[in-house]
């Protein structure tokens, strides 16, 4: 069977380092159109995602479907909007089970997942991501730490510091052939998957290789008010490679 390459924007969440308005961080405008439209365009944008897939908190399904009839109208067949679940993973995994009912299962498939909070993504990092997952199977976008990363224990003392020339803050999209995904997280106990809060842990803790893409300053995750002041002047004139 061909492989199919799916997207996924992550929407499940609710925002709550935000504290500053009634809905999800995803849903606030940025210039002409909510943060996640523009996410959305730019998957609309890569031909080589065939399907994309919405997971959204279940109130607010309705209101996503409006979103893309309102602004995406000609492209709405190939976007598919799904009930998020309680925590990232899940949410992934609720993606997944929707593409297995209406695509089928296959060991090709590729799954590129992305922050719905990232609007700035290019379209080089989304293509990087689908080369490197077809060959590799598992992807994670990746920034080279620019500060001197300080790890500590108890929250008051230095425990350690790493070399910064191997050290990265990842981003998103995070790309993975599907069933590969699959096959490691149902091999998880329930208290092993409770702490992962990144898709690409999934491979570390069963030391699968994780492939780097480089991703980029300007690919920003609006997670405070002030990341959200941040991509509202990007907008302005913004440009991500
Ligand atoms: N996300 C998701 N499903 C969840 C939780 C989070 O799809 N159950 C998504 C968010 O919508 C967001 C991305 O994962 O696009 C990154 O998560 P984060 O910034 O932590 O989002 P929130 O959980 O919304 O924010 P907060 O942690 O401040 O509550």
């Amino acid at each position: 069977m061909d492989h199919m390459v799916f997207g996924a924007i992550l929407a499940g969440g609710v925002g709550s380092r935000m504290h500053m308005a009634d809905m999800p961080k995803q849903f606030l405008p940025l210039g002409d159109k909510p943060v996640i439209v523009h996410t959305l365009e730019k998957f609309l944008t890569c031909s080589r995602l065939e399907h994309i897939y919405i997971g959204v908190h279940g109130d607010w399904v309705g209101y996503m479907e409006d979103l893309i009839q309102r602004h995406v109208p000609a492209q709405s067949d190939k976007i598919c909007v799904v009930c998020g679940g309680s925590d990232r993973n899940d949410t992934i995994f609720n993606i997944i089970h929707a593409i297995e009912d209406q695509h089928g299962q296959s060991d090709d498939h590729i799954i590129v997942t992305h922050d719905s909070v990232r609007p700035f993504v290019s379209i080089r990092m989304i293509e990087e991501n689908i080369d490197a997952a077809m060959q590799y199977g598992a992807v994670d976008t990746v920034v080279p730490a620019v500060d001197t990363i300080v790890v500590s224990e108890n929250g008051q003392v230095i425990s350690e510091i790493p070399n910064r020339a191997q050290m990265y803050q990842g981003q998103t999209p995070q790309s993975f052939r599907i069933n590969l995904l699959k096959q490691m997280y149902e091999s998880l106990s329930a208290d092993e998957k409770k702490v992962l809060t990144d898709a690409c842990k999934i491979c570390v803790v069963r030391n699968y290789p994780v492939h780097l893409v480089m991703g980029s300053v300007t690919n920003l995750k609006i997670t405070t008010p002030g990341d959200y002041k941040i991509a509202q002047a990007m907008v302005g004139g913004h440009s991500c490679d």
